[in-house]
């Protein structure tokens, strides 16, 4: 395996100075401001340390004043084979950040770390990988839409990459992007929050995953925002943890790492979406196990 590649944005701006999520409470933050920014700044390199050991090279994009949220980097893009498909917010607040990711993408490409940055048609929403998902044992995208992203976006996901976009409904403005309820795992599990879901999104969900690899999370769990964890290979690193989630991701031979990462928390984030995996690769379809047995059967 080489080895993963994770942006991530530099805390030095970040801030909670508007609400567009019920996690985030701009009053609470003010009362301490300073302490805050200054342990949201610790929280930022601990999670860096967490994902270099974890076995992750992490590329670090400076941030904006003026644009807090650009420390969910997760937000800027859709990444995979080498494509960005650049995200268009919902909310005025986090507009500002579409120009600054773009220009850090053109940088990446510059350098040879991204091949190419497609836009989203006009009109279109949606926020990269917080409301797109890639599984890699599955090949395919798990596209959250509702709060933030248009469902439409599904279908220019699946056209940009070539490949499967299965669509979720989030039914909550508190599990707002996908990557706050869903995570899929290295082994093919995913953890997930059912209740964030539609009902049709709930069968949606076990029609294309077997019943002993869904993961349920508590609500503890995803009150801790303990599912927007990063998973790297058998390590999964994410905010404070439970110990029954811990024990249940152990019993399945994954180790969990965990952040204190309250100070994001406070803006409705968590580990997954102050990442962004750039070096993302689909299988070759000839490197396919049914491919494969399709070549041996015509011999
Ligand atoms: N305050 C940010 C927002 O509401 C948090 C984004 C967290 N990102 C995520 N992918 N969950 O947009």
């Amino acid at each position: 395996m080489t080895k993963p590649l994770i942006l991530m944005t530099d805390a030095a701006h970040y801030d909670v100075v508007y609400s567009i999520n019920p996690w985030m409470q701009p009053d609470l933050w003010a009362k301490d401001a300073l302490g805050a920014r200054r342990s949201a700044w610790r929280a930022s390199a601990a999670l860096t340390q967490a994902l270099e050991a974890a076995g992750a090279d992490i590329e670090t994009i400076p941030g904006v004043a003026g644009l807090p949220d650009m420390v969910f980097p997760a937000n800027a893009a859709v990444v995979l084979d080498g494509t960005a498909l650049m995200a268009r917010f919902r909310y005025p607040q986090r507009r500002g950040e579409e120009a600054e990711f773009l220009r850090a993408f053109e940088d990446l490409q510059a350098r040879g770390l991204i091949d190419r940055i497609v836009a989203l048609p006009a009109g279109l929403r949606h926020e990269g990988a917080g409301d797109g998902l890639w599984d890699a044992g599955r090949e395919l995208f798990w596209v959250g839409h509702g709060p933030r992203s248009d469902a439409a976006a599904a279908g220019v996901i699946a056209d940009v990459f070539g490949k499967p976009a299965q669509p979720l409904a989030l039914a909550s403005e508190r599990f707002y992007h996908l990557d706050t309820c869903f995570c899929p795992l290295s082994g093919g599990e995913v953890l997930y929050y059912p209740p964030a879901f539609d009902t049709r999104s709930q069968s949606a969900i076990r029609d294309r995953v077997a019943a002993q690899d869904l993961i349920v999370a508590s609500d503890e769990d995803a009150a801790r925002l303990c599912v927007n964890a990063v998973c790297i290979g058998k390590t999964v690193v994410m905010a404070k943890a439970a110990d029954r989630l811990k024990a249940v991701l152990g019993e399945r031979g994954y180790r969990v790492v965990e952040v204190d990462l309250a100070p994001f928390l406070l803006s409705g984030g968590a580990a997954f979406c102050m990442t962004l995996r750039l070096d993302l690769k689909s299988q070759p379809a000839a490197s396919r196990p049914q491919a494969v047995a399709v070549r041996e059967q015509h011999r």
